[in-house]
């Protein structure tokens, strides 16, 4: 399977339990299922489909901020046997294009310092290391705070 053949597009309430799946096989402090029932309605909530099942997914919203709105991208998984073959980095394009015409100029986030996979993707998009938030986590691990100015990002359209 490659980003081409699988769909990326809104999530809709029959996703949830699969992505709900994939968040608990991917982060030791998974969301729960109302966090994600909350967020349905979000430009950039997104699923990745592959021959009718769920197989990744992208979470982010827009916060008005004194003109400037600014994306969060608040979550991002693909299961476990679907990884490296570029679906994350085609979902987190989608994501910022679709937080890009929701109005947002910047768009940012919080990775784990040793995630390493997450960091090396966002990286290769632009993002850029804003600050680190001690014991963000709570296992005590910090977060990096990354962003990337959507004016300048050229990826994905
Ligand atoms: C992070 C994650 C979404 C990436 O998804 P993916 O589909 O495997 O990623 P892609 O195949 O699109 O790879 C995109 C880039 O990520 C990086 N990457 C992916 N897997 C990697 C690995 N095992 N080691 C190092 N870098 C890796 C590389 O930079 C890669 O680019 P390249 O293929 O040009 O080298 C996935 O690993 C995942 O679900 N992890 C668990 C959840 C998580 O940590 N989410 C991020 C929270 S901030």
């Amino acid at each position: 399977m490659t980003p081409a053949e699988a769909t990326i597009r809104s999530v809709e309430r029959a996703d949830l339990l699969a992505v709900l799946r994939i968040e608990r096989a991917s982060f030791d402090d998974p969301w729960p299922y109302g966090a994600f029932e909350r967020l349905i309605d979000e430009p950039a909530f997104l699923v990745a489909e592959h021959d009718g099942a769920i197989i990744g997914f992208l979470v982010a919203d827009v916060t008005p901020n004194a003109g400037r709105d600014i994306g969060h991208v608040k979550d991002l998984a693909v299961s476990p046997e679907s990884r490296g073959r570029g679906l994350g980095r085609a979902l987190l394009r989608a994501g910022l294009v679709r937080l890009r015409t929701a109005g947002a100029t910047v768009a940012k986030l919080e990775v784990r310092e040793g995630n390493d996979p997450a960091r090396s993707l966002y990286a290769t998009e632009g993002f850029e290391p804003v600050r680190r938030v001690e014991r963000y986590y709570e296992d005590g691990e910090d977060a990096l705070v990354l962003a990337v100015d959507l004016g300048e990002w050229v990826h994905g359209g």
